[in-house]
């Protein structure tokens, strides 16, 4: 039976290991080591949506684990448009052996995953962005060691990056508080899920409106845009409402004094972050950034039972 990525809960009882897994291929793959057991396979990018990391993560993984990647863009699959979801599914399965795809639309995503005969990863839709999630947790643990009892502070609106967040930091011990605008919380539904799993793990989830309240003792500051891929029809009312949480240094002092500042990127500096908090030796965005690869490459390999 083939595996896919599509939400955090699909690799909630192995995120540990995932985890584990990722962080070793990144020391061997530092030591110069080679692992290459998808020679001759191919690895087929759709985006629906721009991307810097996510395509260059997957296109740099997938060759340093030796196979090659095929970048399809948002103009030439068009899914859903010029074809089917169902026939896009059944006909990139001919050719491929895993499928990436960035989509609008989460029902998107699952129906493709429901349709193709090869793994599907998330590589970011309306609901969810798992992949981010997985190298945002082995950031964390490459930082701060085990996440038992520590608290992951999330400030600004309450979208697909916060939802993997919510059901990945509770599986690991991890407390989250997230501070919303009113209107902009996460999905309830997500928020139970997170909660449930918080409570078989000891952690606690919170869903709040005062960012100070929420970054108050955090080991971990993250923030992300205020106006997602998709969204751009609301950037005036959004860049209003979320003007009181803009992540600056006096809100980053009320964390814990060696408290580490995250954004998944792209980000809007001045807007979400200012410079000083980007730019600060706590800000660990670049890391977290490459960890992109190195957790993709990790999830890939578990997805096609090569380790
Ligand atoms: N964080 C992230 O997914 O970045 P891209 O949109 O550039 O891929
Ligand atoms: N929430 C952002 C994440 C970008 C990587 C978006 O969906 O645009």
């Amino acid at each position: 039976m083939k595996r896919d990525l599509i939400s955090m809960l699909d690799i909630k009882d192995e995120l540990k290991e995932l985890i584990d897994l990722a962080m070793t291929m990144k020391g061997e793959w530092r030591e110069g080591l080679q692992f290459t057991p998808f020679k001759g396979r191919t690895l087929g990018l759709i985006f629906e949506k721009p991307s810097l990391r996510t395509r260059v993560s997957f296109e740099v993984g997938f060759s340093q684990l030796g196979g090659t990647s095929l970048y399809l863009s948002p103009t030439e699959i068009q899914v859903g448009k010029r074809e089917s979801v169902h026939d896009v599914g059944k006909v990139l399965s001919r050719f491929v052996d895993i499928i990436m795809y960035r989509a609008f639309k989460n029902e998107m995503m699952m129906e493709l995953a429901k349709h193709a005969d090869v793994p599907v990863v998330n590589g970011l839709d309306d609901k969810e962005h798992p992949c981010q999630a997985v190298a945002d947790l082995m950031t964390m643990t490459e930082i701060k060691g085990t996440l038992k009892g520590r608290t992951l502070a999330w400030v600004g609106d309450g979208n697909n990056v916060l939802h993997s967040l919510l059901l990945g930091a509770p599986v690991l011990g991890m407390n989250v508080k997230a501070a919303c605008p009113k209107g902009y919380e996460p999905d309830p539904d997500v928020v139970k899920k997170a909660s449930e799993l918080g409570k078989k793990n000891k952690a606690s989830v919170q869903i709040m409106t005062d960012p100070r309240e929420a970054v108050k003792g955090a080991d971990v500051v993250y923030t992300d845009t205020w106006v997602s891929m998709g969204d751009e029809a609301e950037m005036e009312r959004r860049l209003r409402d979320f003007s009181p949480y803009q992540v600056n240094m006096e809100l980053f002092s009320l964390a814990r004094p060696d408290a580490i500042f995250m954004h998944c990127l792209p980000a809007h500096r001045g807007q979400e972050v200012t410079d000083d908090v980007m730019d600060s030796p706590r800000s660990v965005v670049f890391q977290e950034a490459e960890n992109r690869m190195h957790a993709q490459k990790a999830i890939m390999v578990r997805l096609m039972g090569k380790k």
